[in-house]
């Protein structure tokens, strides 16, 4: 049998398609793997190494708790990135400002890079899967000076890569360049990523919807409305719908119904009103990857990947998954 291309491979085949490309995004993604790889393997031995699980005494800058497994997520990235020449500046969950690297990296680096470096807190200690999310730009001030906010702050629709790594029952990286969705999962053995799900495509509709409904009552009605469409009927000369999955790790969610199809909402709600989740580094990253996998990605009315970021850390709502059912959500609204 004929053995699965690699990684590794696969990011030299991409590279050699693009004449005139240095390499930068390569090394950037490979970057990002070693980071992945190391934060799986704290990850995997949270519950054995000592002081790796459970909250810090410190919140970040959106006054949510700290795990310690976030923060030792978020300074494995930044020192993944701080001796080398890609990026420019980092923008994470967990730093109030952006981290800006090394002066001659600083300067010279051509691309930002937005992460949450671990997804689904509320897991890390329970052994559900959770992941690190990563959004990359190209920066739009000059090549030689010290990067700025505007690099941040662009709409999704102008990223260039974006993707995540899996913490789960197997280790995987997704990604996307805006060429397709690619999923690669690690073999344990050899800490090899191979390529077992080319080409992505997010099912048209799926059997599942995914929304934290003990929230519900403060949800906006016609969310409401939609969600309670979204449930099985019986006998009620009612078609069967959807099936609830939730885990609470965004990542987890979203790659179920990648994989199988459905559809997730983070909606408004009286204690959020903007939605929880991130645009920069939650919503953006994902809404790429939807798009790129044939599926929808909006904030309620509008796309995701449109919206103008004015804040490092603004919230957003959010339904994203299948295409038909993200359109179906929008037909409610509008009823
Ligand atoms: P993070 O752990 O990076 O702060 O993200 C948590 C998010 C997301 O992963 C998940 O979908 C959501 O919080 C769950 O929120 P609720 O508990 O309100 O459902
Ligand atoms: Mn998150
Ligand atoms: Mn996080």
């Amino acid at each position: 049998m004929k053995r699965l291309i690699t990684l590794g491979e696969f990011i030299i085949q991409q590279q050699s398609e693009y004449p005139g490309a240095k390499g930068e995004m390569s090394q950037l993604l490979s970057a990002l793997l070693v980071a992945g790889k190391m934060i799986n393997h704290q990850v995997q031995r949270a519950g054995l190494n000592e002081g790796v699980l459970g909250a810090t005494e410190a919140e970040n800058v959106q006054g949510e708790t700290q795990q310690k497994l976030d923060i030792l997520s978020n300074n494995i990235i930044i020192e993944a990135f701080e001796r080398r020449q890609e990026v420019c500046g980092i923008a994470s969950e967990e730093n109030e400002k952006v981290v800006l690297l090394e002066k001659k990296y600083k300067e010279s680096g051509q691309y930002v890079l937005l992460i949450d470096p671990l997804d689904g807190s509320s897991n890390i200690d329970v052994t559900v899967s959770v992941g690190t999310i990563f959004s990359i730009y190209r920066r739009v001030s000059p090549e030689g000076s010290e990067s700025v906010l505007q690099d941040f702050l662009q709409a999704g629709h102008h990223q260039i890569a974006a993707g995540y790594i899996i913490y789960g029952s197997s280790t995987m990286m997704v990604y996307s360049t805006g060429n397709g969705v690619n999923g690669f999962t690690m073999d344990p053995g050899t800490g090899v990523f191979f390529l077992t799900h080319p080409n992505l495509k997010i099912p048209e509709t799926g059997p599942y919807y995914s929304v934290n409904e003990g929230k519900m009552h403060l949800f906006p009605p016609e969310y409401q409305e939609y969600i309670q469409t979204c449930k099985i009927q019986e006998n009620k000369g009612k078609k069967k719908l959807f099936d609830s999955r939730y885990t609470g790790s965004l990542v987890a969610d979203f790659h179920r119904n990648l994989l199988k199809g459905g559809i997730y909402l983070y909606p408004p709600s009286t204690f959020h009103p903007n939605g929880k989740l991130r645009l920069l580094y939650e919503c953006n990253p994902l809404a790429f990857l939807a798009e790129q996998a044939g599926g929808k990605a909006i904030n309620g009315k509008e796309r995701i990947l449109d919206l103008v970021p004015t804040e490092l850390h603004q919230r957003c709502p959010l339904v994203i998954g299948s295409r038909k059912m993200v359109e179906d959500f929008e037909a409610t609204l509008d009823q």
